[in-house]
Protein backbone atom coordinates (compact mmCIF):
# COMPACT_ATOMS: atom_id res chain seq x y z
CA UNK A 1 0.00 0.00 0.00
CA UNK A 2 1.37 3.37 -0.59
CA UNK A 3 2.24 6.24 2.16
CA UNK A 4 -0.51 8.74 2.07
CA UNK A 5 1.00 11.59 0.45
CA UNK A 6 -0.88 14.96 1.89
CA UNK A 7 2.07 17.34 3.48
CA UNK A 8 0.45 19.82 2.63
CA UNK A 9 -1.40 21.68 -0.28
CA UNK A 10 2.16 22.81 -1.59
CA UNK A 11 4.34 19.73 -3.18
CA UNK A 12 7.16 20.53 -1.06
CA UNK A 13 9.87 17.34 -0.45
CA UNK A 14 9.08 15.44 2.86
CA UNK A 15 12.43 16.58 4.77
CA UNK A 16 11.56 20.54 4.21
CA UNK A 17 8.12 19.57 5.51
CA UNK A 18 9.91 17.75 8.37
CA UNK A 19 11.76 20.41 8.82
CA UNK A 20 9.31 22.84 9.16
CA UNK A 21 7.68 20.89 11.89
CA UNK A 22 10.92 20.46 13.92
CA UNK A 23 11.13 24.08 13.82
CA UNK A 24 7.96 24.80 14.67
CA UNK A 25 8.23 25.41 18.63
CA UNK A 26 11.68 28.16 17.52
CA UNK A 27 8.54 30.06 15.72
CA UNK A 28 6.17 29.44 18.82
CA UNK A 29 9.18 30.79 21.06
CA UNK A 30 9.87 33.59 19.18
CA UNK A 31 6.10 34.09 18.83
CA UNK A 32 6.20 34.46 22.44
CA UNK A 33 8.83 37.40 22.92
CA UNK A 34 6.77 39.48 20.26
CA UNK A 35 3.93 38.56 22.35
CA UNK A 36 4.88 39.27 25.80
CA UNK A 37 6.84 42.07 24.96
CA UNK A 38 4.01 43.92 22.80
CA UNK A 39 5.64 44.09 19.80
CA UNK A 40 2.58 44.44 17.87
CA UNK A 41 0.89 47.45 19.76
CA UNK A 42 4.35 49.39 19.28
CA UNK A 43 4.09 48.67 15.21
CA UNK A 44 0.54 49.84 15.20
CA UNK A 45 1.18 53.17 14.26
CA UNK A 46 3.74 52.15 11.64
CA UNK A 47 7.36 50.76 10.97
CA UNK A 48 9.90 50.77 13.49
CA UNK A 49 13.19 49.33 13.46
CA UNK A 50 14.98 46.89 15.84
CA UNK A 51 16.66 49.71 17.57
CA UNK A 52 13.60 51.88 18.48
CA UNK A 53 11.70 48.79 19.73
CA UNK A 54 14.66 47.57 22.02
CA UNK A 55 15.01 50.96 23.54
CA UNK A 56 11.05 50.74 24.16
CA UNK A 57 11.13 47.02 25.04
CA UNK A 58 14.72 47.55 27.15
CA UNK A 59 16.05 44.61 24.96
CA UNK A 60 19.35 43.96 23.44
CA UNK A 61 18.37 45.56 19.81
CA UNK A 62 20.77 42.99 18.00
CA UNK A 63 19.12 39.43 19.30
CA UNK A 64 15.91 41.41 19.05
CA UNK A 65 16.79 42.10 15.26
CA UNK A 66 17.29 38.03 14.87
CA UNK A 67 13.85 37.21 16.15
CA UNK A 68 11.69 39.77 14.12
CA UNK A 69 13.72 38.38 10.98
CA UNK A 70 13.40 35.21 11.56
CA UNK A 71 9.75 35.87 12.70
CA UNK A 72 9.18 38.02 8.96
CA UNK A 73 10.27 35.03 6.71
CA UNK A 74 7.23 33.22 8.36
CA UNK A 75 4.68 35.88 7.66
CA UNK A 76 5.15 37.35 10.77
CA UNK A 77 5.78 41.39 10.90
CA UNK A 78 7.30 42.21 7.45
CA UNK A 79 10.99 44.09 7.11
CA UNK A 80 11.89 46.80 4.27
CA UNK A 81 15.00 47.77 2.63
CA UNK A 82 15.42 49.93 5.83
CA UNK A 83 15.76 47.00 8.33
CA UNK A 84 12.30 48.40 9.96
CA UNK A 85 9.39 46.23 10.52
CA UNK A 86 5.74 46.64 9.98
CA UNK A 87 2.82 44.41 10.44
CA UNK A 88 1.46 42.05 8.70
CA UNK A 89 -2.30 40.61 8.46
CA UNK A 90 -0.70 37.83 10.77
CA UNK A 91 1.18 40.10 13.11
CA UNK A 92 -1.70 42.08 13.91
CA UNK A 93 -3.50 39.14 15.79
CA UNK A 94 -0.95 39.90 18.31
CA UNK A 95 -2.17 43.68 18.88
CA UNK A 96 -3.87 44.08 22.61
CA UNK A 97 -6.50 46.09 21.03
CA UNK A 98 -8.09 44.11 18.23
CA UNK A 99 -11.20 42.06 18.71
CA UNK A 100 -10.26 38.12 19.37
CA UNK A 101 -6.56 39.65 20.03
CA UNK A 102 -4.19 36.36 19.96
CA UNK A 103 -1.47 38.13 22.16
CA UNK A 104 -2.52 37.02 25.91
CA UNK A 105 -3.25 33.40 24.29
CA UNK A 106 0.35 33.43 23.09
CA UNK A 107 1.79 34.29 26.71
CA UNK A 108 -0.30 32.19 28.36
CA UNK A 109 0.15 29.15 25.89
CA UNK A 110 3.70 29.63 25.55
CA UNK A 111 5.12 31.01 28.51
CA UNK A 112 6.18 30.12 32.01
CA UNK A 113 4.15 27.60 32.63
CA UNK A 114 2.51 25.77 29.70
CA UNK A 115 6.12 26.25 28.11
CA UNK A 116 8.49 23.95 30.73
CA UNK A 117 5.53 21.48 31.15
CA UNK A 118 5.35 20.89 27.56
CA UNK A 119 8.95 20.16 28.40
CA UNK A 120 7.69 17.44 30.17
CA UNK A 121 5.50 16.04 27.59
CA UNK A 122 7.43 12.61 26.99
CA UNK A 123 6.64 12.28 30.82
CA UNK A 124 2.72 12.00 30.48
CA UNK A 125 3.01 9.72 27.19
CA UNK A 126 5.32 7.01 29.37
CA UNK A 127 2.98 6.98 32.58
CA UNK A 128 -0.59 8.98 30.98
CA UNK A 129 -0.16 11.24 34.09
CA UNK A 130 0.19 14.75 33.83
CA UNK A 131 3.26 16.66 33.36
CA UNK A 132 2.76 19.81 34.47
CA UNK A 133 1.72 18.40 37.79
CA UNK A 134 4.88 16.09 37.66
CA UNK A 135 7.13 19.36 37.04
CA UNK A 136 4.98 21.95 39.53
CA UNK A 137 3.81 19.82 42.17
CA UNK A 138 0.38 20.94 41.95
CA UNK A 139 -2.64 21.34 39.34
CA UNK A 140 -2.92 23.89 37.28
CA UNK A 141 -5.65 25.49 38.88
CA UNK A 142 -3.76 25.70 42.30
CA UNK A 143 -1.03 27.06 40.50
CA UNK A 144 -2.89 29.54 38.69
CA UNK A 145 -4.64 30.41 42.44
CA UNK A 146 -0.62 31.13 43.63
CA UNK A 147 0.63 32.80 40.65
CA UNK A 148 -2.13 35.22 39.87
CA UNK A 149 -0.25 37.46 37.24
CA UNK A 150 -0.19 33.95 35.26
CA UNK A 151 -4.11 33.26 36.41
CA UNK A 152 -4.42 36.78 34.98
CA UNK A 153 -3.39 36.30 31.65
CA UNK A 154 -4.94 32.56 31.63
CA UNK A 155 -8.07 34.30 32.08
CA UNK A 156 -7.64 37.36 29.48
CA UNK A 157 -6.43 34.65 26.82
CA UNK A 158 -10.06 32.83 27.56
CA UNK A 159 -12.04 36.12 27.13
CA UNK A 160 -10.56 36.96 23.90
CA UNK A 161 -11.37 33.79 22.65
CA UNK A 162 -14.65 34.09 24.30
CA UNK A 163 -15.27 37.62 22.37
CA UNK A 164 -15.32 35.63 19.28
CA UNK A 165 -16.95 32.42 20.31
CA UNK A 166 -19.65 33.57 22.42
CA UNK A 167 -21.41 35.75 19.32
CA UNK A 168 -21.28 32.58 17.47
CA UNK A 169 -22.72 30.34 20.53
CA UNK A 170 -25.66 33.24 21.21
CA UNK A 171 -26.51 33.42 17.50
CA UNK A 172 -26.60 29.47 16.47
CA UNK A 173 -28.69 28.55 20.12
CA UNK A 174 -32.17 28.89 21.00
CA UNK A 175 -32.14 29.94 24.43
CA UNK A 176 -35.52 31.40 24.77
CA UNK A 177 -37.37 28.70 26.60
CA UNK A 178 -34.77 29.05 29.73
CA UNK A 179 -35.70 30.05 32.15
CA UNK A 180 -32.14 29.99 34.62
CA UNK A 181 -29.30 29.25 33.54
CA UNK A 182 -26.05 28.28 35.26
CA UNK A 183 -22.45 28.89 33.92
CA UNK A 184 -20.08 26.32 35.76
CA UNK A 185 -16.61 27.29 35.31
CA UNK A 186 -17.88 30.34 33.50
CA UNK A 187 -14.85 32.43 34.29
CA UNK A 188 -15.16 35.93 33.77
CA UNK A 189 -18.88 35.83 33.06
CA UNK A 190 -18.57 37.21 28.87
CA UNK A 191 -20.51 34.37 27.72
CA UNK A 192 -23.13 34.61 30.82
CA UNK A 193 -23.55 38.25 29.95
CA UNK A 194 -23.94 37.64 26.00
CA UNK A 195 -26.80 35.45 26.72
CA UNK A 196 -28.47 37.33 29.16
CA UNK A 197 -28.05 40.65 27.37
CA UNK A 198 -29.50 38.64 24.09
CA UNK A 199 -32.56 36.84 26.44
CA UNK A 200 -33.77 40.30 28.70
CA UNK A 201 -36.08 37.20 30.76
CA UNK A 202 -33.43 34.95 31.34
CA UNK A 203 -32.16 34.84 34.81
CA UNK A 204 -28.34 33.32 35.26
CA UNK A 205 -25.78 32.28 38.31
CA UNK A 206 -22.03 32.68 37.11
CA UNK A 207 -20.29 29.96 39.38
CA UNK A 208 -16.18 29.58 39.51
CA UNK A 209 -13.50 28.95 41.35
CA UNK A 210 -13.92 31.24 44.69
CA UNK A 211 -10.47 33.08 43.37
CA UNK A 212 -12.01 33.92 39.39
CA UNK A 213 -15.41 35.05 40.70
CA UNK A 214 -14.15 38.73 41.86
CA UNK A 215 -13.40 39.67 38.37
CA UNK A 216 -16.53 37.96 36.83
CA UNK A 217 -18.81 39.98 39.49
CA UNK A 218 -16.89 42.96 38.33
CA UNK A 219 -18.09 42.43 34.76
CA UNK A 220 -21.66 41.64 35.22
CA UNK A 221 -21.96 44.90 37.31
CA UNK A 222 -20.28 47.00 34.91
CA UNK A 223 -22.83 45.39 32.20
CA UNK A 224 -25.56 46.12 34.45
CA UNK A 225 -26.66 43.05 34.98
CA UNK A 226 -26.18 42.58 38.45
CA UNK A 227 -30.24 42.09 39.24
CA UNK A 228 -30.48 39.03 36.84
CA UNK A 229 -27.32 37.54 37.76
CA UNK A 230 -25.88 35.83 40.76
CA UNK A 231 -22.17 35.32 40.99
CA UNK A 232 -21.25 31.57 43.23
CA UNK A 233 -17.44 31.20 44.31
CA UNK A 234 -17.63 27.07 45.08
CA UNK A 235 -15.75 23.64 43.64
CA UNK A 236 -17.86 21.93 40.84
CA UNK A 237 -17.05 18.62 42.27
CA UNK A 238 -18.29 19.16 45.55
CA UNK A 239 -21.28 21.02 44.22
CA UNK A 240 -23.17 23.71 41.71
CA UNK A 241 -26.28 25.95 42.28
CA UNK A 242 -29.25 24.16 42.24
CA UNK A 243 -32.43 24.45 40.21
CA UNK A 244 -31.34 26.02 36.64
CA UNK A 245 -33.24 25.38 33.27
CA UNK A 246 -29.90 24.69 32.25
CA UNK A 247 -26.28 24.56 32.82
CA UNK A 248 -23.75 25.51 30.48
CA UNK A 249 -20.49 24.03 30.24
CA UNK A 250 -18.17 25.83 28.01
CA UNK A 251 -14.33 24.94 27.25
CA UNK A 252 -14.73 23.00 30.85
CA UNK A 253 -15.00 18.83 30.08
CA UNK A 254 -12.40 19.09 28.08
CA UNK A 255 -10.24 20.14 30.89
CA UNK A 256 -10.62 16.78 32.70
CA UNK A 257 -10.72 12.71 32.31
CA UNK A 258 -13.99 11.06 31.61
CA UNK A 259 -14.19 9.65 35.19
CA UNK A 260 -13.61 13.26 36.54
CA UNK A 261 -15.81 14.72 33.50
CA UNK A 262 -18.56 12.46 34.64
CA UNK A 263 -18.39 13.54 38.56
CA UNK A 264 -18.79 17.04 36.85
CA UNK A 265 -21.82 16.21 34.47
CA UNK A 266 -23.51 14.47 37.74
CA UNK A 267 -22.83 17.41 39.74
CA UNK A 268 -25.08 19.03 37.18
CA UNK A 269 -27.50 16.51 36.94
CA UNK A 270 -28.01 16.47 40.80
CA UNK A 271 -28.46 20.30 40.56
CA UNK A 272 -30.75 20.55 37.57
CA UNK A 273 -34.76 21.42 37.20
CA UNK A 274 -36.61 18.60 36.71
CA UNK A 275 -36.68 19.06 33.04
CA UNK A 276 -33.82 20.81 33.25
CA UNK A 277 -30.93 20.78 29.84
CA UNK A 278 -26.99 20.09 29.86
CA UNK A 279 -25.47 22.37 27.70
CA UNK A 280 -21.38 21.71 26.51
CA UNK A 281 -19.90 23.79 24.55
CA UNK A 282 -16.89 22.23 22.74
CA UNK A 283 -15.21 21.52 19.53
CA UNK A 284 -15.80 18.00 18.68
CA UNK A 285 -12.47 16.31 17.00
CA UNK A 286 -13.39 13.85 13.65
CA UNK A 287 -13.05 10.85 14.30
CA UNK A 288 -11.13 9.90 11.02
CA UNK A 289 -8.13 11.06 9.69
CA UNK A 290 -8.58 14.37 8.87
CA UNK A 291 -6.60 17.61 10.37
CA UNK A 292 -7.82 19.09 13.16
CA UNK A 293 -6.44 21.67 15.27
CA UNK A 294 -7.93 20.26 18.31
CA UNK A 295 -6.42 16.88 17.93
CA UNK A 296 -3.37 19.00 18.84
CA UNK A 297 -5.35 20.84 21.29
CA UNK A 298 -5.97 17.14 22.76
CA UNK A 299 -2.28 17.23 23.19
CA UNK A 300 -2.07 19.96 25.74
CA UNK A 301 -4.74 18.77 27.51
CA UNK A 302 -2.91 15.82 27.77
CA UNK A 303 0.23 17.66 29.22
CA UNK A 304 -1.67 20.46 30.99
CA UNK A 305 -4.66 19.40 32.83
CA UNK A 306 -5.27 15.75 31.92
CA UNK A 307 -8.23 16.32 30.44
CA UNK A 308 -8.52 15.48 26.41
CA UNK A 309 -10.14 16.67 23.25
CA UNK A 310 -13.25 14.08 22.51
CA UNK A 311 -15.23 12.65 19.48
CA UNK A 312 -18.96 12.73 18.92
CA UNK A 313 -19.36 8.78 20.09
CA UNK A 314 -16.89 9.90 23.27
CA UNK A 315 -19.35 12.61 23.92
CA UNK A 316 -22.48 10.46 24.17
CA UNK A 317 -20.30 7.81 25.98
CA UNK A 318 -19.73 10.33 29.02
CA UNK A 319 -22.88 11.83 29.05
CA UNK A 320 -24.49 9.09 29.03
CA UNK A 321 -22.22 7.56 31.73
CA UNK A 322 -23.82 10.76 34.28
CA UNK A 323 -27.19 9.99 33.39
CA UNK A 324 -28.07 11.97 29.98
CA UNK A 325 -29.29 11.58 26.59
CA UNK A 326 -27.19 13.12 23.80
CA UNK A 327 -30.51 14.75 21.87
CA UNK A 328 -28.41 17.24 19.46
CA UNK A 329 -25.37 18.16 18.43
CA UNK A 330 -25.36 22.21 17.13
CA UNK A 331 -22.92 23.61 14.92
CA UNK A 332 -21.41 27.30 15.20
CA UNK A 333 -19.95 29.44 12.80
CA UNK A 334 -16.44 28.73 15.29
CA UNK A 335 -15.01 25.33 15.81
CA UNK A 336 -17.41 25.06 18.60
CA UNK A 337 -20.56 22.73 19.20
CA UNK A 338 -23.23 22.95 21.62
CA UNK A 339 -23.52 19.57 22.96
CA UNK A 340 -27.29 19.32 24.33
CA UNK A 341 -28.09 16.78 26.61
CA UNK A 342 -31.39 15.67 28.72
CA UNK A 343 -31.81 13.94 31.59
CA UNK A 344 -31.63 10.47 30.25
C1 LIG B 1 -10.76 26.64 30.33
S1 LIG B 1 -11.52 27.71 31.47
C2 LIG B 1 -13.04 28.11 30.64
C3 LIG B 1 -13.67 29.36 31.19
C4 LIG B 1 -14.97 29.78 30.46
N1 LIG B 1 -16.02 28.79 30.57
C5 LIG B 1 -14.70 30.11 29.01
O1 LIG B 1 -15.16 29.38 28.15
O2 LIG B 1 -14.01 31.12 28.76
C6 LIG B 1 -12.00 26.60 32.76
C7 LIG B 1 -12.69 27.27 33.94
O3 LIG B 1 -13.04 26.26 34.90
C8 LIG B 1 -12.85 26.81 36.20
N2 LIG B 1 -12.69 25.71 37.16
C9 LIG B 1 -11.64 24.85 37.29
N3 LIG B 1 -11.88 23.98 38.29
C10 LIG B 1 -13.09 24.28 38.80
C11 LIG B 1 -13.88 23.75 39.86
N4 LIG B 1 -13.45 22.70 40.58
N5 LIG B 1 -15.08 24.32 40.14
C12 LIG B 1 -15.52 25.39 39.41
N6 LIG B 1 -14.82 25.93 38.37
C13 LIG B 1 -13.63 25.39 38.08
C14 LIG B 1 -11.60 27.65 36.03
O4 LIG B 1 -11.44 28.60 37.06
C15 LIG B 1 -11.82 28.28 34.66
O5 LIG B 1 -12.51 29.51 34.76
Amino acid sequence: MSEPNRTTSVDIPPPVAMLQMIAGFWVSRAIYIAAKLGIADLLKDGAKNSEALAQATGLHAPSLYRVLRALASVGVFAEDEQGRFALTPIAATLRTDVPGSLRAFAIAELGEDHYPAWGEVLHSVKTGEIAFDHLFGMDVWQYRAQHPEDGKIFDEAMASFSSVVNATVVASYDFSSIGKIVDVGGGDGSLIASILRANPGMKGVLFDLPHVIAGARRRIEAEGLAERCEVVGGDAFVSVPSGGDAYLLKWIIHDWDDERSVALLKSCHRAMAKNGKLLVVEAIIPSDDTPSFHKFMDLNMLVMTGGRERTEAEYQTLLEAAGFRLVGIIPTQSEMRVIEGIRA
